[in-house]
């Protein structure tokens, strides 16, 4: 037993593990240097608070779990019963397994094992430092006792200093996913709870503290995210004895996990990062940390065409034929069959659960389309809702009983639909199998649209409360699909982005990020998504010149520049365009595909403006030699000129040359005379543009400028 000290990138996180209790943990946060076991015993005796009146007669520290047995009377982390006994523990430390390689680009695994033979329970924390510095934490809870134990709650926690006085979270609907939400971090409990049974379009994403006023480029922040695509829970909390947490897990119903002797309950990771450098610095510990994952897409992003916005359930071979024609021509690289290809599905009243092919409007199958598409060179991909059932189905008259439901009763219906229950054995089954047989059948489908477009209400599985077990089946059916076909990718979308987790992610290659393909929405909800998730994983698409959502109407080079920072895609008729537009928009796909390998590459950086209706963005190689931004005008303003704009992230010393963007076209302006650099482009130091930056066209609103930089030097 002993302090550890664990260490990468630029964070820190110090245990003391002495005993007899839970590790307490001293801090998480900035490095502090390399520290011998003399420099952290002093750490942790320097941060053990006084003992004031009316409070325990010894000061009450924060542990891995923190326990009222240790004087902790926050929010608790543990939370269950044994027929209302064993309901408040004491663990003691049972040992210590640590893998700290000394080698800094392998991570730091350690596994705390405790017990509680009174409680007949034992836990062990696993806790993993990546190499970039992001920390993910899971406890896992074990019933010992020979009577069943009933878990409501386990949830990480993990402690934030005093000097975090802000909170930013996220929330938001359909079409207006991830709107941030920020104020000052006050006494009590922030709580962020999801009850969808997915993850919500209000879901948090990152729920993060910090210093005042901190931004994208500036200032110190704690951020974590709960992995877990049911109901879950993320909060913060700041109590009058000076104790702030942030901590989140899974939602448990009533009797929705009783552990039977010797059965474990693991809870969701629980993913924190920290960092010095504002928002963009978080981003950059989760991104780099994503981007290392065995499985993260590395082949370039191919360049979607979804026919959703194209056609609806309008499927008509030829004209679906023409669409890929037209497609190959602009540069598209993956074709996607949307709703509306099964039996019965003409319409979104039914055939949900039929997942064969309908043989009323595909005669002889899927197979000329997917022929057709791929000797144009193009990926196939299919739209499908596997957790879904239309009540006007086959498979609901054959299987009512294979819903989830309370008992005697259906739960509201959405959209007309109703959810499989997954943890079904022959439900799952049969799911498996037609998602199997569908891809064993056309081996040219290369990428499957996973769509889920209700929540999930009065979930019960065999009159039980039944989220947890479906959403851990979901994980498995993923799983088993994509061990049986390694070659497909998957997206995660739920009614647009209502399914974006980091456990979702672990099984699927990109998320639509919301069904609002109105560029001036999707700033921001791209902009917040890419908080959490590199550009590469966010599907955006370039819409109809007049959004179906908002019916707000936008030039396509607003809508193409706000899509291209994104896994690029069209969802668009262009069937109906004009050869000069089908010209533009092939321009732009071309764009894309140049900057593509800088785009899901480097490092997204966003701009702190002090003008609201300004924007800017971007994506900067990790050596310095190259970068692309955005800038955007989002609404008018009330000063003439809001100022230069700044372009942070590239190195300070090197001379870079700015020019807009080659090959397509220049956004609308209101000015009389353009700034003077932009005709033959601007020569400046990385300092220079990130300290003073450049005065920018005046951009009418809803109006975008691409601006490509190159060091010289
Ligand atoms: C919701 C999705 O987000 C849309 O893109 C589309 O696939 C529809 N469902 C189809 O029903």
């Amino acid at each position: 037993m002993s302090l550890l000290h664990l260490r990468r990138a630029r964070t820190s996180l110090v245990l003391d593990a002495r005993g007899p209790g839970l590790p307490r943990v001293v801090h998480w946060g900035g490095d502090v240097g390399d520290l011998d076991d003399d420099g952290l015993g002093q750490l942790a005796a320097a941060t053990v608070p006084p003992v004031v009146p009316s409070s325990f007669d010894a000061p009450t520290v924060l542990s891995l779990l923190p326990e009222a047995s240790a004087g902790w009377s926050g929010r608790p982390a543990l939370a269950g019963h044994r027929d209302r006994a064993d309901w408040s523990t004491a663990f003691r430390l049972d040992g210590l397994d640590v893998d700290d390689p000394s080698d800094d680009t392998s991570p730091v695994r350690v596994g705390v094992r405790a017990s509680d033979p009174g409680a007949g329970l034992s836990l062990t924390v696993e806790l993993t430092l990546d190499p970039t510095g992001l920390l993910m934490l899971r406890h896992r809870l074990r019933n010992d006792g020979d009577t069943p134990y009933e878990l409501r709650e386990l949830t990480p926690v993990l402690p934030v200093p005093a000097v975090a006085t802000e909170l930013l979270d996220l929330t938001g609907r359909w079409c207006r996913e991830r709107s941030p939400q920020r104020h000052p971090w006050r006494m009590g409990t922030w709580v962020r709870e999801g009850r969808h049974g997915r993850t919500g379009h209000d879901a948090t994403l990152l729920l993060v503290a910090g210093t005042a006023g901190f931004g994208f480029g500036h200032g110190e922040v704690w951020a974590v995210h709960t992995a877990w695509s049911g109901d879950h829970v993320t909060f913060a909390e700041r109590r009058p004895t000076g104790q702030a947490t942030l901590g989140g897990g899974e939602l448990l119903a009533p009797g929705e996990v009783v552990l039977g002797p010797g059965a474990s309950y693991a809870s969701p990771l629980l993913y924190a990062a920290w960092s010095d450098a504002g928002l963009d610095g978080l981003s950059d510990v989760l991104h780099t940390h994503l981007r290392a994952r065995p499985r993260h897409p590395r082949s370039p992003r191919p360049v979607t065409l979804n026919v959703w916005e194209a056609v609806y359930f309008d499927h008509d071979l030829d004209r679906l034929r023409a669409l890929a024609d037209q497609a190959a021509e602009v540069g598209v690289e993956r074709f996607v069959l949307d709703d509306g290809w099964f039996r019965g599905r003409r319409a979104d009243t039914a055939g949900l659960g039929d997942w064969y092919v309908d043989e009323d409007v595909w005669p002889d199958g899927l197979h000329p389309l997917v022929t057709h598409v791929t000797k144009l060179g193009l990926e196939f991909g299919l739209w499908v809702e596997p957790e879904m059932v239309n009540p006007d189905s086959d498979l609901f008259r054959a299987h009512p009983d294979w819903v989830l439901a309370a008992p005697g009763r259906m739960p509201p219906p959405w959209r007309n639909q109703q959810v499989l229950d997954l943890a079904h054995p022959e439900a799952y089954a049969y799911l498996l199998d037609r998602l199997d047989a569908l891809l064993t059948e056309h081996p040219g489908i290369g990428y499957l649209k996973w769509d889920h477009n209700r929540d999930l209400t009065e979930a019960g599985h065999r009159g039980r409360p039944g989220v947890h077990a479906q959403t851990e089946a979901v994980y498995r059916l993923l799983d088993e699909l994509r061990r049986r076909h390694p070659a497909v990718e998957i997206e995660s979308c739920a009614s647009g982005g209502a399914r974006v987790d980091l456990e979702i992610l672990a099984r699927t290659d990109r998320v639509w990020a919301s069904d609002c393909n109105d560029a001036l929405e999707r700033l921001a909800i791209q902009r917040w998504t890419g908080l959490l998730l590199p550009p590469e994983l966010v599907g955006s698409h370039i819409g109809p010149e007049r959004s179906h959502t908002t019916h707000r109407v936008h030039d396509l080079g607003f809508r193409a520049t706000t899509a291209l920072f994104g896994h690029y895609g069209i969802e668009w008729d262009i069937s109906s365009i004009s050869p000069a537009q089908r010209a533009e928009l092939a321009a732009w796909v071309a764009a894309h595909k140049r900057l593509r390998p800088l785009l899901h590459g480097g490092r997204v950086v966003r701009v702190d403006h002090p003008d609201p209706a300004v924007w800017a963005h971007g994506v900067v190689a990790h050596d310095g030699s190259r970068a692309v931004y955005a800038v955007s005008r989002l609404a008018t303003s009330v000063a003439e000129v809001p100022g230069a704009v700044r372009l942070p992230g590239l190195d300070p010393a090197r001379r870079y040359a700015v020019r807009p963007a080659e090959g397509v076209p220049a956004p609308a302006t209101v000015q009389r005379v353009e700034p003077g650099w932009l005709a033959s482009g601007a020569t400046l130091t990385g300092a220079a543009l990130a300290r003073v930056g450049l005065q920018v066209p005046a951009l009418h609103p809803e109006q975008a400028l691409l601006l490509e930089v190159t060091a010289l030097d």
